[in-house]
């Protein structure tokens, strides 16, 4: 049987937690994709870093590029991030030279997700980005799957693990925002750019991609109305609670007359609920179908393990050759002023 060749490009958190995943379990792989799942060459910037797993085995390119147009890659896995730079070029490269693409890149699919997939689906290629929404919650399987039937109603969730440990740390230790901060920096929740997650534009960009799957519309990251929690208070968390409710920063998409609404902001949620009870760095993900009605997703948002695991379920649909189309059509996005607030999970 033919084996199916990866090529990643990216050898940080993620990256070795992929490779890990097909050394140790290439035997189990093998049997349930029907043909060995392989790694034939990589890329990160420095070659000669420790990075606990061996890559020797591999080939070594120094460029991205290079890797994604490779003959002996058939997916190529990205796995450095960043919404422009090299994730996107090594991305529009990979598709130009007919590989399939797997990446767990929520930047990059919320700007160019859109433009990427089309240029996928004109070559008969699949880009697939499972890990990119909640991490290790295989939430876009749930949709496209085993939600196939139903006519999605609205998607909730909360997407973004840093600033749920924020918020909630600030509830349980009745620590004001600035000090959770700097503790969530001495522990390394926050991206590089902390404004990404407090200002809840990776939830955001998450949101993006959840919806035009939910709902067969174009990526529409502009149309998210974002809000973050840097202006959340001790004081509002108290009040909150004295009323029963905890502030989560929450992400709705749902279609109304006047057109598809995504909304990524602080929220409040009745305390007792799955969301109110959201602990830490946990994702969760709220689907509503006229047929399902209500499902929760719960898991790790984050994560060597978890995201890999998410990066792998997309790899071994691509060796059983499941290569459903990724966007639908452009949709009617809600003018941001008009957006309603109205809406209670
Ligand atoms: P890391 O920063 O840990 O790793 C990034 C990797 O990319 C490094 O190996 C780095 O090389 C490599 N890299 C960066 N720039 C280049 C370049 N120009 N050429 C070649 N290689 C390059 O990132 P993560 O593993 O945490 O994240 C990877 C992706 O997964 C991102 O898109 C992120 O948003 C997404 N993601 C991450 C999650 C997580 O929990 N970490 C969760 C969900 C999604 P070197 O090691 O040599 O510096
Ligand atoms: N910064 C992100 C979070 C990482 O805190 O959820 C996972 O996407």
């Amino acid at each position: 049987t033919t084996p199916l060749r990866l090529g990643i490009a990216g050898l940080g958190t993620v990256g070795t937690g992929v490779v890990k995943i097909v050394r140790q379990k290439a035997n189990l792989l093998a049997e349930r994709a029907g043909r060995p799942v392989v790694i034939t060459a990589v890329s990160a910037r420095s070659r000669d870093k420790d990075r606990g797993v061996n890559i020797k085995d591999y080939a070594w390119e120094d460029d991205p590029v290079a890797l994604a147009q490779r003959d002996d890659v058939d997916v190529f896995v990205e796995l450095m991030g960043g919404s422009d730079g090299p994730a996107k070029a090594a991305t529009k490269a990979a598709i130009a030279a007919g590989k399939d693409v797997v990446t767990a890149n929520k930047a990059l699919l919320a700007h160019h997700g859109q433009a990427l997939a089309e240029a996928a689906e004109a070559a008969g290629k699949v880009i697939r980005f499972e890990a990119a929404v909640a991490g290790g919650i295989p939430v876009i399987k749930a949709l496209t799957e085993g939600l196939a039937g139903n006519e999605i109603t609205r998607v909730m969730g909360v997407m973004n693990g840093t600033c749920n440990y924020i918020l909630t740390r600030m509830q349980s230790a009745g620590l004001p925002y600035a000090e959770v901060f700097e503790e969530a920096n001495q522990l390394g929740y926050l991206e590089a750019d902390p404004t990404l997650d407090v200002g809840g534009i990776d939830a955001g960009h998450k949101l993006s991609l959840l919806a035009a799957i939910a709902f067969g519309t174009q990526v529409d990251f502009d149309a998210v109305e974002l809000e973050g929690i840097e202006r959340i208070t001790i004081d509002d968390i108290h009040q909150a609670a004295d009323m029963g409710y905890r502030i989560k920063l929450l992400g709705v998409a749902q279609q109304t007359g006047r057109g598809l609404e995504q909304r990524m902001s602080p929220c409040l949620v009745p305390d007792t609920s799955p969301l109110g009870q959201l602990e830490g760095g946990t994702n969760m993900c709220v689907l509503e179908g006229d047929a399902v009605e209500q499902i929760v997703l719960r898991g790790p948002g984050a994560g060597e393990g978890p995201t890999a695991s998410a990066v792998m379920g997309d790899v071994m649909d691509i060796a059983r050759g499941f290569r459903l189309p990724t966007f639908g059509q452009p949709a009617t996005s809600l003018a941001k002023a008009k957006s309603a607030h109205s809406v209670t999970p």
